[in-house]
């Protein structure tokens, strides 16, 4: 597996007096005390005890090869950003960084590249700096998280991060000048309270601001030490966000929409905290980064991960695939899969944007490479099996991507219930839903072109990998409103399955939503105290009813309803095909997860995830 590392530190070996060039104090300096160490200096002020590695390539190279890391991304320590100083003193201090960043990747054999810094506080400077370190070869850059009191949602940071989406710089964001500093004097509380916080508060700016509405879906932005305390308190983000207009701010959707948009890195130092940061934010969203070499980073890069109890999968994704992609590296074409060619000068090359091919945008050779046969020698239709299920797999992410997305437009039109924008674009993506659960239905026919002799010639080999085990086919009948917690059970190997299960089952469901838009809309009722849940199900099913008598007026609610309806029914298709397949291929044999196989699953066809739509055609009938 390969380790790309996109958070440590660099200090050049020698850096000039400022404070004598521009007569201003408290610049930071090194000051060498014996053999391969030294103090970084602020001002008179000891700042931090440092080592050789901050500054000799060979010393990083040998621990990169200690600690297994292939490729290093260096970037400055926050106190050279001087982003509180003269535009002119802090560019110069920038570019001579930018440059001694890039000398010393010179010398790293092709296994360091470099994030360089900018004057942040003259958005045009900062913006003329980034280009010419983007031509200069650095891979993107590093920001502070704030300018004195501007934020990431300052339409002048907004820029620039428009300008680094443009530019196809990475921007990895690095907590500063922590809030709160007198009430923090003892026991580096602004390092483990005020940087997580700092954090925190940038990507809360930048969300309820709207910003990541506005700004492309190429940026690729990245927050410092696991994003801060984010994760962990984003539900109560959501809390605020559903239920005080006020906390909404500006943004289109609720804050978990956003989760797509940003990387954090591993830089958590504890197992469990790792686990839920990967559960919060997806396996896909978490980079390796290690604060390396200052003391507070980790002490040997990569083990919290390499010892965790991820999938392997994941641990290659946070690992260096989701890197490769942060950083748009590609392998040379020599260096293709195999670990030791990225040691060689050369073997990883920086592909911006222009650079894209097919091959690289869709990972086809990553996607080609996930069929791995259990039958030894490999039974021919194995592969179809894999391949088959596997699209299956592709098609339920598209229709939780999609379903998400309709909940969060429910979620709008009962904010606001004269607008019929979002109503229109949850019927739109619901089409969308319906047309891939089409496919889904007739899928199944290529699978029966396998012979019963041949599926039991490896069937075996399967025992106890089950659909059961489908953590987002559950995923899908959670977020639609058909929420069994027993089902969690079969995910208790996969912790991170089981999260996001038990996630699903906390928030609203597509069909809560759905009823919650009625209601806001003044349609349905609410609920009667001490009502029962048969009379809640009637009102809500003549909720629909007087939908449909009044189409006129209601034409693109029923449009959604229509799409619900349509949904629901091509689901227990779905069902009814695959107890159909399952029949056709082991008769009523138990299933590989254990259940009684064809007659429990005929038992699911009852399943609905709307009944109320299926009622009001009855009572429509009265
Ligand atoms: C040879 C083909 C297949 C056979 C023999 C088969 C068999 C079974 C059986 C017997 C079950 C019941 C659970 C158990 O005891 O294991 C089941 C459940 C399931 N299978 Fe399949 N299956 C096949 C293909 C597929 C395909 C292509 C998919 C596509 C994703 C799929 C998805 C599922 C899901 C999601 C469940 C759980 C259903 C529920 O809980 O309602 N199966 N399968």
């Amino acid at each position: 597996m390969q380790a790309i590392d996109i958070h440590n530190h660099f200090f050049p070996r020698s850096w000039p007096d400022f404070a004598q060039r521009f007569g201003t104090p408290n610049w930071p300096w090194i000051k060498h005390t014996e053999a391969g160490k030294a103090d970084i200096m602020v001002g008179d002020r000891f700042f931090r005890h440092i080592y050789s590695a901050c500054w000799d390539p060979e010393v990083r190279l040998q621990e990169m090869d200690r600690d297994g890391v292939d490729l290093q991304v260096i970037s400055a320590t926050p106190v050279l950003f001087a982003y509180e100083r003269p535009l002119q003193h802090a560019l110069q201090s920038a570019q001579l960084f930018n440059d001694a960043a890039l000398e010393l990747c010179s010398q790293g054999k092709g296994r360091l590249k470099s994030l360089c810094q900018v004057p942040l506080q003259d958005i045009d400077a900062a913006c003329k700096e980034l280009s010419r370190c983007m031509r200069a070869g650095h891979l993107g850059v590093q920001i502070g998280n704030h300018v004195a009191e501007k934020n990431l949602d300052d339409p002048g940071m907004v820029t620039f991060l428009h300008h680094c989406a443009d530019e196809g710089a990475a921007v990895l964001v690095h907590p500063w000048d922590m809030m709160g500093q007198q009430r923090m004097p003892n026991y580096m509380m602004p390092w483990t309270v005020g940087m997580p916080a700092e954090t925190q508060l940038s990507l809360v700016a930048l969300i309820l601001s709207g910003a990541f509405d506005r700004l492309p879906s190429t940026l690729r932005i990245c927050f410092a030490h696991g994003g801060g305390s984010f994760s962990f308190l984003l539900g109560r983000l959501e809390n605020a966000w559903h239920h005080h207009r006020v906390a909404r701010g500006a943004c289109q959707f609720p804050p978990r929409h956003y989760l797509n948009r940003f990387y954090v890195d591993s830089v958590v130092f504890d197992e469990p905290t790792l686990q839920f940061l990967v559960c919060t934010m997806s396996a896909e969203r978490v980079l390796l980064g290690s604060d390396y070499p200052f003391p507070l980073g980790e002490e040997h890069v990569g083990t919290l991960i390499r010892e965790s109890h991820l999938s392997g999968r994941a641990k290659a994704q946070l690992l260096g695939g989701n890197a490769k992609q942060f950083l748009r590296l590609e392998l040379g074409a020599d260096a293709r899969g195999d670990n030791d060619a990225l040691t060689q000068e050369g073997g990883l090359s920086a592909g911006h944007s222009e650079r894209l091919s097919y091959s690289s945008y869709l990972e086809v050779a990553e996607l080609l490479d996930l069929q791995h046969p259990q039958s030894s020698p490999p039974h021919h239709d194995e592969l179809l099996f894999i391949i088959v299920h596997q699209t299956y797999e592709l098609w339920f992410k598209e229709l939780l991507h999609d379903l998400d997305a309709v909940v969060a437009n429910l979620q709008r039109a009962s904010a606001n219930p004269e607008s019929r924008d979002e109503v229109y674009e949850a019927a739109r993506l619901l089409r969308r839903c319906t047309e891939i659960t089409r496919v889904l239905v007739e899928q199944f026919t290529i699978l029966e072109t396998m012979l019963p002799t041949h599926f039991l010639a490896f069937r075996d080999k399967l025992e106890p990998a089950s659909g059961f085990q489908s953590e987002q086919f559950r995923e899908l009948e959670f977020l639609c409103g058909l929420k069994d917690a027993k089902m969690l059970a079969y995910h208790k190997p996969t912790p991170e399955a089981h999260r996001r299960l038990e996630r699903r089952l906390r928030e609203p469901s597509l069909h809560h939503v759905f009823f919650e838009a009625l209601q806001a809309m003044g349609t349905l009722p609410a609920p009667e105290p001490g009502a029962s849940e048969e009379q809640e199900f009637e009102t809500r099913s003549r909720a629909i009813l007087s939908l449909y008598k009044n189409e006129q007026h209601y034409r693109y609610w029923i449009d959604v309803c229509e799409r619900l309806t349509e949904f629901d029914e091509l689901v227990v298709s779905w069902r009814l095909r695959h107890i159909q397949l399952v029949e056709r291929i082991i008769g009523i044999r138990m299933g590989t997860g254990g259940s009684a196989g064809a007659s429990y699953l005929k038992h699911t066809l009852d399943k609905k995830f709307f009944p109320e739509l299926w009622e009001a055609r009855t009572l429509l009938t009265e």
